[in-house]
């Protein structure tokens, strides 16, 4: 990609963006896939090992950029507590887990572990070009982009700056959560980069007694949200007590089952010849809105008041 032209990405389906960040010399990365949820704590970081991994079993190469500068996880995932960033000249060298996967992440940036990461925005973007720009990733089939939760700033300079194919949203049954969905979507889709598609992590658990499914959080919604942001329903993952142990024992990578995420793991092998569709925002929120009407929710607004927009100064982006 590094010798690519903006044609040529183009042509690809990559980010074009004139923001967008340079790639070195001594990286070839072939695909970059966000991974992102609109709300913290839905199962992000677990769903980047686990993709990450899925596709190592395929017998791809395979990094995690962890953007969460400020709450990295990922070398906490992955068994690489303790571990420092090397540099060979101006470049930084991606940690390599026990598992192969390369890292690159802000925890391997600071004296202990425990110290908090206390930058303001233009620091962090700083930090993401340094893992994108400043970084010697090598040959890579694909790149994962462990993004913070939300829509703010680092997400926003992800999307504009690194060449994204496309991402995974990551939800969990909660309502709440599915109206964060789709701003998560609306939000790719406003960027112009394309969704491979939505998991529903921590969907159910299985009784140990009879193997009954229980809806912990609710009843799974991903069917549902997909259709409404007509982007595909990749995976259901359950709430699986062994492999958050062995997260916190730094071996999810190792713990995870053979063909564990196997609808996302076979969209991103797909990737190659079949580009991630940016959703059609205007027909989703027609989509949207004859769901919320169904449900009887329809804005009102109370005698004496007015509607008001709730517009920045500037324009975000
Ligand atoms: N399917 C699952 N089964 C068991 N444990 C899980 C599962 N998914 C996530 N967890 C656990 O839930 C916790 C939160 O997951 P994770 O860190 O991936 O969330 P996140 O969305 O990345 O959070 P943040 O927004 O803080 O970055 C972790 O401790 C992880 O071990
Ligand atoms: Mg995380």
């Amino acid at each position: 990609m590094a010798c690519e032209s903006r044609d040529e990405a183009a042509a690809a389906g990559k980010n074009t963006n004139p923001q967008a960040f340079e790639e070195n010399a001594l990286s070839e990365v072939r695909h970059v896939i966000g991974v992102v949820s609109g709300k913290g704590g839905v199962g992000k970081s677990f769903v980047s090992v686990a993709l990450a991994a899925g596709l190592q079993k395929a017998g791809a190469t395979v990094g995690i950029l962890d953007a969460d500068i400020t709450g990295p996880s990922i070398p906490y995932l992955l068994g690489l507590r303790g571990q420092r960033l090397m540099s060979l000249g101006d470049l930084y060298l991606p940690s390599i887990a026990p598992c192969g996967i390369k890292v690159m992440s802000s925890n391997l940036l600071l004296g202990r572990e425990d110290d908090p990461v206390l930058w303001r925005g233009p620091v962090l973007a700083g930090a993401l070009r340094q893992f994108w720009s400043q970084t010697s990733w090598g040959p890579l089939d694909y790149l994962i982009i462990d993004m913070p939760p939300g829509t703010g700033d680092v997400a926003l300079t992800c999307y504009q700056s690194l060449p994204m194919d496309g991402v995974v949203i990551v939800s969990s049954p909660q309502d709440i959560v599915s109206m964060i969905v789709t701003k998560a979507v609306k939000m790719a889709a406003r960027m112009d980069i394309g969704v491979l598609g939505i998991v529903e992590n921590l969907s159910y658990l299985v009784s140990p007694t009879d193997g009954a499914e229980i809806d912990l959080f609710g009843p799974s919604h991903l069917k549902r949200d997909a259709e409404l942001c007509g982007v595909d329903a990749l995976d259901r993952l359950p709430i699986e007590p062994a492999l958050a142990e062995a997260c916190d024992q730094g071996r999810l990578a190792d713990a995870l089952p053979d063909d564990y995420l196997p609808g996302t793991v076979a969209r991103a092998l797909m990737l190659e010849a079949v580009p991630a569709p940016v959703p059609d925002l205007a027909a989703m929120d027609a989509r949207l809105d004859a769901y919320r009407d169904s449900l009887g929710l329809v804005d009102g607004v109370p005698e004496g008041m007015e509607e008001r927009d709730a517009t920045p100064d500037e324009e975000p982006f």
